[in-house]
Order: structure tokens, then C-alpha cells, then sequence
């Protein structure tokens, strides 16, 4: 077992964590604050930053309206700013969308040529404008990560890219308070993101009785436990403090935690949503809610160990001797179906009046230039289609 490991992101969580702004931005003087379509607006946050950043006497230059599943033209926009305006800081205050565009501006920035040829992983780049966070929607992790994708829309491309550890933040603010006005639908995404980034790192090739792996396995399947317990209250009450800071805790972890260095699961999953709204531009989170089950009735058919250990330890199913580890797998994922609906998670593709025209152009942006996806189980083209299909 080999890793690399280093976050030098300086994370400030809880309800005091905006009064460390003004300290973090000592030395800013011309800074570009990036946000989306009006949300921080609208709840007063845009307001208390706007005050830390002119106490500080910042000048502010502004990128506004960052699209869920934010757009190379977007990065495009920011970058001029930057360049224009000789910006040195830049300030993401929004979900996963805000937070990936501001990491793409910063490289964009400091890169002499095509942003996307970096973002493609075609060319290498080791400079950035320094930038923070403060999140307003617990899902991505992307406060928390260097990780950050980006869509291309005249090809209908969205890549997830990353620089280690150039992309990670130089510091993030976790108010929870701050993602309790997320709408429901939007909470429901964030739910299922967060549990799809611990499901992709759970379900590893990686031999489960190694005594690390069974370190590993545990954490996650206590952080998916709780996950599940937490989502179906939250969903029914959206403004509950005590499950938003505790739901950010996991969500600032999911994707950052050291045991996906170990596991490196499958993450077939986000490969197939990654294609599917880079096709059709639908909210990550609700298209993973459908892709992961139907991957999992297709996986447990190869992996049944796996399945097993899935049924028994997240989903709480007791073992039952006359059941084969295949029956027993898919009991197991009959009883995530059933926690996706209890959570109103979208389960089909029809709910965003999805059909098999396009199938052909998502199964070939699931692969770009790879011939397989999945490490558990590995896909070609003809096990993603008929995965896509059954989503129909
Ligand atoms: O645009 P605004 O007005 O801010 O509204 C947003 C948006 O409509 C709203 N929202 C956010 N905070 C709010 C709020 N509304 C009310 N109150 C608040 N406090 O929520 C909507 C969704 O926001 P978005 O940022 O798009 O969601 P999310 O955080 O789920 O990010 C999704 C993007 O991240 C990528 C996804 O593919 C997608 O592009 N991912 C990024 C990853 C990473 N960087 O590590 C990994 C993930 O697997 C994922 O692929
Ligand atoms: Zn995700």
C-alpha cells in the first residue's frame, strides 16, 4: 500500500468560521469573488462578505451567474477579469459549480495558451492565482479537494481534471448555517453526491480481508450509515442545523479522505453521469441516483463478494444461509432503491425526459479516449449501454 498525501487547504468549519476571512485576506488587494445565479444574494451572504472584503479595503471585481455544471466559456469570462483587473486572490462563495470554475480561472490565469488542453490533461501547469472558498452547498467535497470538473458545450465534453496539490484551496469556510436554504431537490442531490463519492471508493478491487482494508471499509461504511439516517430526516427538515453541520461534516470528507488513496475504487458511476449531463446538462447528483443502482444490479452479477459485504454492513440485511452471495448482493441493493425513494432521489431517466436517443453519444463520452471503465468491475461499451438502458 502506497499513497502520497498532502491537503494544505486551511479549513475553517462551524458558525464562527466567516470572522477568519478577513485574516486570511491580509495581503489581498484586487480580488475576484466568483458566485452563481443569485443564491448568496438572495440569503444575505453576498452581504457579510461584500462587508469583511471592504473592511480589508479589497478592491472587488465580480464573476456572477456560474452555471451548474459550469462551462469553459465561464472560466473563459473569469480569466479576462483576472488578467484585466491584475487580480491576486480569488474568492469562490457557492456550491461544487462555483467552487470547480474559480479552481479552473486561477491555473487559467497564471497559463499561457488553452485552458482546456490543461483541463484535458494534454499539457501540464504548476501556477495559479491563490484562491479560497466559502461554501454555500454541501455535495462535491470541492472545498475540500483538488479536484474540479468543467463542461465544454459546443462538444459536449465535461472533464473532471486535477492538479496535485496545486488545486486544492489555500482555505475554505464550512458555515453550515449557510446551506440551510439549499431547496430540497438540491439537498437531495448533495445527499446522493456525498454517498456516491464514499460508494465508489467502498466498492474496490482491493482484497477486503487485508487488515487495512478493513480499516478502510469500516470508516466508510460508518460515514454511509450515517449518511443514510441523516439524509431521510434532512429531506423533511431542510432548515434542521444540527443534520446540515453534520451532513457537511461527511461532505467535506467524501472526497477528500485518505482511505480512497487505499481503496481507489471504481468511479465507473461518474464516468457514466459525467457523459449523461455533459449530454443532456442534468444536475450531477440526480443523475448518479439513477446510474448507481442500475451499475450495481450489472456489478453484483461479477462482484458478489462485494455485494455481500454491502447488504450486510451499509444496508444492516442479515446474512440468510439459504441465499447465494449473488441473492444476498441484490437484496442489498433492493434496500438502497428503497432508501433512494424514501429520499425522493430521482430513479430513472425519464424524469428528465431522457430517451435512447443520445445513447450512443453518452456511452462514447463515458469513455473518451479509454477502451474500459471501473476497477471492481471493469465496463466496455456494450456493458455501459446496456447499464444506460436499463436507466431508461
Ligand atoms: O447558482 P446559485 O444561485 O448559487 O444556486 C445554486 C445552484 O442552483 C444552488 N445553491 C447553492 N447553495 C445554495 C443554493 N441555493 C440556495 N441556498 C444555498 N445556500 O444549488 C444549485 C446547485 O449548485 P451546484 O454548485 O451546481 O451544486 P453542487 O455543489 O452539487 O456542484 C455540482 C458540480 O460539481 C461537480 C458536478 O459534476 C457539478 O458540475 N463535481 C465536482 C467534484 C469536485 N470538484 O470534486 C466532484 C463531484 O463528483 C462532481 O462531479
Ligand atoms: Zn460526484
Amino acid at each position: 500500500m502506497n499513497f502520497k498525501l498532502s491537503n494544505p487547504t486551511r479549513l475553517y468549519f462551524g458558525d464562527q468560521s466567516l470572522s477568519y476571512l478577513s485574516s486570511e485576506l491580509n495581503n489581498v488587494k484586487r480580488l475576484l469573488l466568483v458566485y452563481g445565479g443569485g443564491s448568496i444574494k438572495k440569503e444575505g451572504i453576498y452581504d457579510k462578505v461584500i462587508d469583511i472584503l471592504k473592511s480589508e479595503t479589497i478592491e472587488i471585481f465580480e464573476l456572477s451567474n456560474v452555471p451548474a455544471n459550469p462551462t469553459l466559456d465561464k472560466v473563459n469570462e473569469g480569466t479576462q477579469l483576472c488578467i484585466n483587473n491584475n487580480v491576486d486572490f480569488i474568492l469562490a462563495v457557492g456550491g461544487g459549480s462555483v467552487i470547480d470554475c474559480a479552481k479552473a480561472i486561477a491555473v487559467a490565469a497564471k497559463y499561457e495558451g488553452d485552458i482546456w488542453d490543461v483541463i484535458k490533461h494534454k499539457k501540464p501547469a504548476n501556477d495559479k492565482i491563490p484562491f479560497g472558498t466559502i461554501l454555500t452547498n454541501s455535495a462535491t467535497s470541492s472545498e475540500n479537494n483538488y479536484y474540479s470538473v468543467i463542461s465544454k458545450t459546443d462538444t459536449l465534453e465535461k472533464i473532471g481534471w486535477a492538479i496535485w496539490p496545486l488545486n486544492f484551496p489555500v482555505f475554505s469556510i464550512v458555515n453550515p448555517a449557510f446551506t440551510t436554504s439549499v431547496p430540497k431537490m438540491h439537498t437531495i442531490y448533495g445527499i446522493v453526491d456525498i454517498m456516491s463519492h464514499l460508494i465508489e471508493d467502498y466498492f474496490h478491487a482491493k482484497d477486503i480481508n487485508h487488515p487495512i482494508i478493513s480499516i478502510t471499509d469500516r470508516h466508510i461504511e460508518t460515514m454511509l450509515i450515517s449518511m443514510m439516517a441523516l439524509g431521510k430526516k434532512l429531506v423533511n427538515d431542510l432548515e434542521n442545523i444540527e443534520l446540515r453541520t453534520s451532513i457537511a461534516y461527511i461532505g467535506t470528507q467524501a472526497l477528500s479522505t485518505q482511505d480512497r488513496h487505499i481503496t481507489e475504487g471504481d468511479w465507473a458511476c461518474h464516468a457514466i453521469e459525467h457523459a449523461i449531463s455533459a449530454v443532456y446538462d442534468i444536475p450531477h447528483g440526480g443523475g448518479l441516483a439513477i446510474v448507481i443502482p442500475h451499475w450495481m444490479k450489472f456489478a453484483v452479477k461479477k462482484a458478489p463478494h462485494k455485494f455481500v459485504q454491502f447488504a450486510a454492513n451499509v444496508m444492516g440485511l442479515k446474512q440468510q444461509p439459504d441465499l447465494s452471495d449473488y441473492e444476498f448482493g441484490c437484496l442489498g441493493i433492493t434496500a438502497f432503491e428503497a432508501f433512494l425513494k424514501t429520499i425522493e432521489a430521482p430513479l430513472k431517466l425519464s424524469y428528465y425526459q431522457i430517451d435512447d436517443r443520445e445513447m450512443d453519444q453518452m456511452v462514447s463520452k463515458t469513455f473518451g479516449s479509454l477502451q474500459t471503465i471501473g476497477k471492481l468491475v471493469s465496463l466496455n461499451h456494450q456493458d455501459v449501454k446496456d447499464i444506460l438502458l436499463s436507466c431508461l
